[in-house]
């Protein structure tokens, strides 16, 4: 039985029913309300913790932030509030929430998850320094307060292992470490020393910012400057910054910014050292950015998993106001929760935009359609960290630095088998010998067999091509990219097939689903090479398709490391 004979009223005068037609506005309402039942205790239950309207959209994941952090997860039934009080579909809050890595979503009367969650990190680096046995030894402890959940990079790789429980971030993680903060409830992240505001004014800093908005600089200068330096997108692409602050100004207003500071590229940990020791000289870059292309508001978007660096933002982001340097413009923070791809540009304007991370097909480009349809600067973290000194000390100081062609300085997030693995400062156009060098040499009973040039993405490349400059446009003919400079060094410890196996995983993991090349490719690729031979015919096809076919670079990339196996580590599988 359906709706229209259930409900129809007319019959035909031999007993059958008249069926009514579903849009003629004659069949009856069912007599309960479609879906789940609006509680009026759940609404006042959200309106508590979020605060009184009027509610915005795009701070969607902001309230869910909220909701997570009080309750501990997202119990449907105060998304079924949120969403009343939003005015907005249940199915929307439900599509963003189930997103995010780190919102628990618990159906109606299901349990909710321990006091304590502990995410192991089970990337690259931490998996070479045992992540997986200590992932064993916790889940072997069964607190029932304590849960164990595996993580993707949380931007600490010189330290690993690693893991956060709760909020606070653990370096060279044991089980009694975690297992003691966890039942003593020491969950709250620690602040590290860093440069203050008065601090930074001490040493010169915001010198450059008050000069340009005195119009001691002419944007035009500024600009010219930074492209007389060198300056590149230290995010992963290396677009020239000069050009692209020219692009983004050449749009008509009002226009937007936005800073990525999601660094989730297994590897990379520069920017969370910057942010973290020189906040300031991050600021002023971004509030000089602001100005050079006229931006009414700007957008951090910070990671999650850097809750440090968001305290530290949230102490000193009003100390700018109250000094009077950003009377250009309006700086919002936003924090992520928990996804990699919305590192990609477009995904990451979707999330400030409250949404899922789903990359945007381009063109257009952001720079002409961004946040809110406006014309967007996005730019990494240390991109803008360099902006004062280039300009104080000037270009030709910045230009020098490089070697091997290149131009200035890059910060080389190095981990894996070096003795003193950390952030090198090294001229750009450094080699991966340079860089073991800088880091005291290999690992006691390591030796050098190969390395992740640029983090997951970048692909490998073995010892013997370890006197290649690592910077952009290097390492593509040998289908790799320096990306975010993230450079992992492998052994002869280290079996190459699962170190591809792990990164496939990690892409596996993060595709936003979005488009099939990636969400199927990264799935079959996972279990072609889990298995104990490779197809390589199979896997080179599938490969080729994923790069040419993928909406964005996760899925452009995201064979390259099973490739570079492929072709120079080709005693470490077995192929049919
Ligand atoms: C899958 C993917 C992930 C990315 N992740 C980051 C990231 O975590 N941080 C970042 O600054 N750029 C990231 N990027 C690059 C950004 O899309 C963008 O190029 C960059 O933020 C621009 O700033 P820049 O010109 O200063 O580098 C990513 C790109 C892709 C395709
Ligand atoms: S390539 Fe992957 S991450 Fe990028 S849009 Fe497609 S499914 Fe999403
Ligand atoms: S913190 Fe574990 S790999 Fe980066």
């Amino acid at each position: 039985m359906n709706d229209m004979t259930i409900n129809g009223r007319r019959g035909n005068g031999d007993g059958r029913k008249k069926p009514i037609h579903p849009g003629s506005g004659r069949r009856n309402a069912l007599l309960h309300p479609k879906g789940r039942v609006l509680s009026c205790e759940d609404v006042e239950t959200v309106r508590g913790i979020i605060g009184d309207g009027p509610y915005e959209r795009p701070l969607l994941i902001e309230y869910l932030h909220k909701i997570q952090d009080r309750e501990g997860c997202l119990p449907a039934g105060l998304l079924h509030g949120l969403a009343d009080l939003m005015q907005i579909p249940m199915a929307e809050v439900y599509e963003v929430a189930t997103f995010y890595a780190h919102f628990d979503v618990i159906p109606d009367g299901a349990p909710r998850p321990p006091a304590v969650t502990v995410r192991v990190c089970e990337s690259l680096s931490c998996m070479m320094a045992g992540a997986e046995q200590l992932i064993a030894a916790l889940q072997s402890e069964a607190n029932p307060d304590v849960r164990i959940v595996r993580a993707p990079c949380v931007g600490s790789c010189a330290t690993a292992p690693v893991a956060h429980v709760g909020h606070r971030h653990v370096d060279h993680a044991t089980p009694e470490k975690i297992m003691k903060l966890a039942v003593e409830g020491e969950t709250h992240p620690q602040v590290p020393d860093y440069q203050t505001l008065d601090q930074y004014l001490a040493s010169g800093g915001y010198e450059v910012l008050k000069a340009c908005l005195a119009g001691k600089h002419t944007v035009d200068d500024v600009i010219a400057m930074l492209s007389d330096g060198g300056l590149r997108g230290l995010g992963g692409a290396g677009f020239p910054t000069g050009r692209k602050w020219s692009l983004v100004r050449a749009e008509p207003g009002p226009r937007l910014m936005a800073v990525n500071g999601d660094e989730g590229e297994p590897g990379t940990f520069k920017d969370r050292h910057y942010l973290e020791t020189r906040p300031h000289q991050f600021l002023e870059g971004m509030l000089i950015a602001a100005w050079a292309v006229e931006a009414q508001e700007v957008f951090i978007y910070m990671r999650d998993e850097y809750q440090a660096v968001l305290e530290i933002l949230r102490r000193e982001l009003p100390k700018l106001q109250a000094a009077n340097l950003a009377p250009h413009t309006r700086i919002n923070l936003r924090r992520g929760a928990g996804a990699y791809i919305c590192g990609e540009e477009s995904a990451m304007i979707e999330s400030i935009e409250g949404k899922r991370g789903l990359p945007r097909h381009r063109p257009p480009y952001v720079a002409q359609v961004g946040i809110f349809n406006r014309p967007t600067l996005v730019n990494n973290v240390e991109t803008l960290y360099w902006v004062p000194e280039i300009i104080s000390k000037g270009p030709a100081w910045f230009e020098s630095q490089g070697v091997n062609g290149a131009k200035g300085f890059r910060s080389y997030s190095v981990s894996g088998h070096v003795a003193n693995p950390g952030v090198v400062l090294a001229p750009a156009g450094s080699t991966a010998n340079d860089l073991i060098r800088l880091c005291g040499g290999m690992a006691e009973g390591h030796t050098f067999k190969g390395y992740l040039p640029g983090g997951a993405s970048g692909g490998i490349l073995p010892a013997s091509m370890a006197d290649i400059p690592l910077d952009f446009g290097q390492l593509e003919k040998h289908g790799c990219f320096v990306g975010s400079h993230a450079v992992v060094i492998l052994s002869d410890k280290d079996d190459m097939k699962a170190v591809a196996l792990n990164l496939m995983k990690f892409f596996e993991d993060e595709s936003c689903g979005q488009c099939t090349p990636c969400r199927n490719g990264t799935e079959k690729a996972v279990q072609l090479m889990s298995r104990p031979a490779w197809d390589k015919e199979l896997l080179e096809d599938l490969a080729q398709v994923m790069r040419d076919a993928s909406i964005c670079g996760l899925g452009q990339a995201a064979s390259n490391p099973l490739a570079s196996v492929i072709k120079f580590f080709p005693g470490d599988i077995v192929t049919k």
